[in-house]
């Protein structure tokens, strides 16, 4: 896991008013919650009195009560009370506190922040200079037994699309990889395929590549990744870790096709089952990488097309070691 990042971690309509969601997210339990206000609350699940899992519980008011021996804790962490000791008692309580960890929402998904409480930013990635309201989406969920670099990096990976996909998107048996061209601009990478049938030509190296102005990839750190199918139609994934071995992929389909958002909810409800099909076919052999998560350094055998993925381990290696 890259340090002091927000995580789209998981869709906001899972966590409903006056209860408790048990979550494992970044190799953490967690419990979230909703204040009064609807705000979200985040805790580390587990009771700092005798481990009970706080997400087991019940909410009141802006706190969460453990269902063992009702000790409550707030959207911080801090213990309130002790009911055992009685709400008269002034006994510093603060040895009890739980860890908290920083929450947020936007655009329907719930992040998380992995690092230091004092290095949070204000900035949740998303692709708001790309989608907004105008846009009707639906959403998918698969849960990946694979570590969420090797599924970001499948997303960024235009070697496999003839093979994995050649009854999709990846149909014509366009094995040659021109490029990619791959660039990183502080915030995003950036990529498209220029494949093509195999004629016996020499591919093109990345540099004599531009990438398509229509039909691109674009991915940023630590987890998130839109499809620019073009103005109107847009994949966006964010691959929620569970731990090391397990990653939860969301999958939105956005349309804005027509100016009804009645018919582009249609479509894009429609739109969410050839995500399926295609997420499955990429599922089936990501499992299956080994080591389960990728790294910069590796005993891998790459190919110039594995260019936008060595870019990926690159700047996460950065990010990784403090340095980006
Ligand atoms: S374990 Fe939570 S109150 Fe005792
Ligand atoms: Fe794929």
């Amino acid at each position: 896991m890259i340090h002091n990042q927000w995580y789209a971690i998981l869709p906001s309509k899972s966590v409903k008013v006056g209860k408790i969601s048990a979550i494992k997210r970044l190799n953490l339990s967690l419990a979230l919650f909703r204040l009064q206000s609807g705000e979200l609350g985040c805790v580390a699940d587990q009771c700092t009195h005798r481990g009970a899992a706080l997400s087991k519980g019940i909410v009141k008011g802006n706190c969460i009560q453990c269902p063992f021996h009702g000790l409550e804790f707030n959207e911080k962490g801090k213990c309130t009370l002790i009911p055992a000791n009685g709400k008269a008692s002034i006994e510093d309580i603060s040895r009890y506190n739980v860890k908290s960890y920083p929450v947020r929402e936007k655009n329907g998904i719930v992040y998380v922040w992995y690092g230091e409480e004092s290095k949070v930013t204000t900035n949740l990635p998303f692709f708001d200079d790309f989608v907004d309201e105008s846009y009707s989406y639906s959403e998918i969920e698969d849960h990946w037994n694979s570590h969420y670099s090797r599924s970001v990096e499948n997303q960024l990976d235009v070697v496999h699309l003839p093979f994995i996909h050649y009854n999709t998107i990846g149909k014509g048996n366009k094995t040659l990889v021109n490029g990619p061209k791959a660039e990183f601009d502080g915030t995003t990478l950036r990529t498209s395929a220029s494949n093509q049938l195999d004629e016996g030509q020499t591919p093109k190296p990345a540099s004599e590549c531009v990438i398509n102005k229509t039909t691109f990839l674009n991915f940023r750190f630590p987890n998130i990744w839109m499809n620019h199918i073009n103005e109107q139609l847009k994949v966006i994934i964010y691959f929620a870790p569970v731990d090391d071995e397990n990653t939860i992929l969301y999958i939105r389909f956005y349309c804005k096709i027509s100016k009804c958002m009645f018919i582009n909810s249609i479509i894009a409800y429609f739109g969410k089952f050839g995500n399926r099909v295609i997420e499955r076919q990429d599922k089936r052999i990501v499992i299956t990488q080994m080591p389960k998560a990728s790294s910069l350094q590796s005993n891998e055998k790459l190919v110039s097309g594995d260019g936008p993925i060595v870019l990926y381990r690159t700047i996460r290696e950065k990010l990784k070691n403090g340095e980006e």
